[in-house]
Order: C-alpha cells, then sequence, then structure tokens
C-alpha cells in the first residue's frame, strides 16, 4: 500500500514534532503542507528538508483546488491535520482569520477528502475506506471549556469554547464528527492539552518566559498567575498522534494530556529555577524577581485537565517526560537554538506589543 501521509501545519510546533517522529521512526514518504504564516518556518525543517521521504508543499487548506491537486498527486494513505490559527491572543484581536483557517480550512479538507476517497472504488478491490484512508484532526482540550478546582475533561464532557480560538476549533472538531457520521469519512479526532518545548513561536508564555528572563525585562504573568494548566512535552504528543493514527478506533475521538497539572506562576518559577542553575543572571539576582502581574486575558479560562485513560488503556500510550525533564530539556534548547529564535524573529518582525487585551464589551447594566 501507498504509505504516505499528509500533514498540514507541519511547519508550526507541534506539526514539524509529528514529521521529525515519522521520519525517524516510521517507514513512511510524509508531505508537510503548510502555507507559512507568521508560525510556520522552514527553518523548523531544516535537517528534515533533505530527506527522500520529506515533501515540501508550500499550500494554504482554504484553496480547495490545490488541495485536490495534492490528493491526487500523492494518493495518501492518511491526512494528520494540524494547520491552524493557534493563539488564543490573536484570535481575541483578529477573529477572521481563526474562521477563515480552522473551520472553512477544515471543511475543505473534509470535503477533498472524502472525494478523494470515493475516487478509490474500494468496493472493486474489496478493500475496508479505513485501511485505504484516515482523517485525524489535532484538536485542543480549550474546546471543553473551563474547569472549577477538581475534575478533568473526558472523551464524553460537553463543549463549552469560551475564545474565539476555541471556538473555531470546536466548529472544526464538530465538522469531523459530522463527516464520519454522515459520509462515513474515516476519522479520528484528538484533543491535547498545552504542549510545550521546542520550536514553539516565540509569543507562547514557554518561550516568553525564557526570552524575557535572559534580557532582564519583566516577565509578564496574566492576572493572579493562578491558572491551571495541564503540560505535555511536544515529543509525547507527537508520538500519542501517530498511535492514535495506526491503532485508534475510527469515529473514536482520544484526549491526550501528562497528566501534570501546574498553575501558570509555577510553570514560571520552575523555569526560573532551571535558568538560575544553568544560566545565572549577570547580577546574581534570582530571576523570578522580574514577574511582574498583568491584566489579566479577557475570557481567561480558570482550569483545563486532562483525563487521558482511553488512550492509556486501549492504545497503552504513556508521556515519556516528566514535567521537571521536559522542562529542563526545553530550557537548554532555547538556550542552544538562539539563530532558530533570531530566524523567527527576523521574519516577522519582533512587535514586542502585547496582544489579545480588547475588552468586553459592557451593557450599561454591567457599568
Ligand atoms: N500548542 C498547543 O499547546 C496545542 C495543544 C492542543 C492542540 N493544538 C492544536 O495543534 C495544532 C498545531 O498547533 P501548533 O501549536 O503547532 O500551531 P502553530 O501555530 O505553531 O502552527 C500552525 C501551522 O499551521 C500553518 N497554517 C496556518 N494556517 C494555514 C493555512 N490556512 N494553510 C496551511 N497552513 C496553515 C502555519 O503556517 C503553521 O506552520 C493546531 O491545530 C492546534 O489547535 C495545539
Amino acid at each position: 500500500m501507498n504509505n504516505t501521509i499528509l500533514v498540514t501545519g507541519g511547519a508550526g510546533f507541534i506539526g514539524s514534532a509529528v514529521i521529525r517522529h515519522l521520519l525517524n521512526d516510521h517507514d513512511c514518504l510524509v508531505v508537510n503542507i503548510d502555507k507559512l504564516t507568521y508560525a510556520g518556518n522552514q527553518e523548523t525543517l531544516k535537517n528534515e528538508s533533505v530527506n527522500s521521504r520529506y515533501v515540501f508543499e508550500q499550500l494554504d487548506i482554504c484553496d480547495q483546488a490545490s488541495m485536490v491537486s495534492v490528493f491526487n498527486t500523492y494518493q495518501p494513505r492518511a491526512i494528520m491535520h494540524l494547520a491552524a490559527e493557534s493563539h488564543v491572543d490573536r484570535s481575541i484581536d483578529g477573529p477572521a482569520d481563526f474562521v477563515q483557517t480552522n473551520i472553512v480550512g477544515t471543511y475543505h479538507l473534509l470535503e477533498v477528502a472524502r472525494q478523494y476517497l470515493a475516487a478509490c472504488n474500494l468496493a472493486d478491490r474489496d478493500e475496508r475506506a479505513e485501511d485505504r484512508f484516515r482523517f485525524h484532526h489535532i484538536s485542543t482540550d480549550e474546546v471543553f471549556g473551563s474547569l472549577g478546582d477538581d475534575g478533568a475533561f473526558t472523551e464524553s464532557s460537553p463543549y463549552q469554547p469560551n475564545s474565539p480560538y476555541s471556538a473555531s476549533k470546536a466548529s472544526s472538531d464538530h465538522l469531523v464528527r459530522a463527516w464520519n457520521e454522515t459520509f462515513g469519512l474515516p476519522v479520528l479526532l484528538s484533543n491535547c492539552s498545552n504542549n510545550y518545548g521546542p520550536y514553539q513561536y516565540p509569543e507562547k508564555l514557554l518561550p516568553v518566559i525564557i526570552s524575557k528572563a535572559l534580557s532582564g525585562d519583566a516577565i509578564p504573568v496574566y492576572g493572579t498567575g493562578k491558572n491551571v494548566r495541564d503540560w505535555l512535552y511536544v515529543d509525547d504528543h507527537a508520538k500519542a498522534l501517530v498511535k492514535i493514527l495506526n491503532e485508534g478506533e475510527v469515529g473514536r475521538s482520544y484526549n491526550v494530556g501528562g497528566n501534570e497539572e501546574r498553575t501558570n506562576i509555577d510553570v514560571v518559577t520552575t523555569v526560573c529555577g532551571i535558568l538560575d542553575r544553568i544560566e545565572p543572571s549577570s547580577d546574581g539576582k534570582p530571576y523570578e524577581a522580574l514577574v511582574q502581574y498583568v491584566t489579566d486575558r479577557p475570557g481567561h479560562d480558570h482550569r483545563y485537565a486532562i483525563d487521558a485513560s482511553r488512550i492509556s488503556s486501549e492504545l497503552g500510550w504513556q508521556p515519556e517526560e516528566s514535567f521537571e525533564s521536559g522542562m529542563e530539556k526545553t530550557v537548554k534548547w532555547y538556550l542552544n537554538n538562539q539563530q532558530w529564535i533570531n530566524s523567527v524573529l527576523a521574519k516577522n518582525g519582533k512587535s514586542g506589543l502585547r496582544l489579545g487585551t480588547k475588552t468586553k464589551v459592557t451593557s450599561a447594566r454591567e457599568k
């Protein structure tokens, strides 16, 4: 069988980790479909670009004709769909791109995949649709909304997205599910908690903490810093995704998490502690002294936690990295890869401005 896998958004943070894992540990051809928005960078896959099992197609997933052409050319056995606008703060300032890529783009891919599978004439070959092709949609735990102090999201938790980003991802999840129920498209869906690790775009929490600390600038922490997230090392997520694609039950969704709940301020102090040890500040002061609490993000969810027992019991997946070991690796990676950070920032220009501070529209009664 043709062992070609399309990966959308492969020049981004998680997509690039997936591509590295596929090329290193699986025998397949990988076709990376990426528009190269501000978040996508070819530098991220510099080593992989010379691999004969890797192909790059700079395309927009919303361009249906190009997607048809890619499917026809490569005849993939699967698509892993990660391309998205992914930054919550940006979705507050400009939701349009989120609706376009995350919802409309996913719709186009589903339609192209459905037509591609129909053209495969499986009945003639006595082949099951899911053995010929699978559509794996990669999503977030943010679609479930916010938790109180207890409990965890399961695969049957109700959807209650609160930000334009999570609402757009929730919409795409629903489309994917519907294309399975209505058209029989063999889909898999996964919802994962916060990822961290190498090659994350410098605007996200971890790289921000590291770069601000090293430059001696204030480290901004939203609100009281008590918002809780579950943290997963990106390579563990990549392995989970490929396992779900290959071994998951079609039509099912899987929650993926690290079982490592931490408040945002815990994350900041952990990273500062690692830096104090391996790259102490020139004035000898602990980096934590740079923490500055700033106005909270509008609609900031209080807590996310993942119950990952399904993927653990059914597919035998467990994260390999602990919070401490993963954070240590990540901090060291950023310290040793300043060149990557510079090239990414040079491409987009470093604004330094805070994003996502649009305030709520309040009614006269609320004022
Ligand atoms: N980062 C997390 O913690 C996290 C957690 C759970 C789920 N996810 C999901 O995983 C996926 C990847 O997240 P990430 O953090 O790697 O994002 P990212 O922003 O780092 O990368 C997104 C990639 O998609 C590409 N892209 C954007 N719009 C495109 C379009 N219209 N056509 C083609 N390519 C396009 C970008 O160029 C970029 O390379 C997203 O779907 C996100 O919702 C992320």
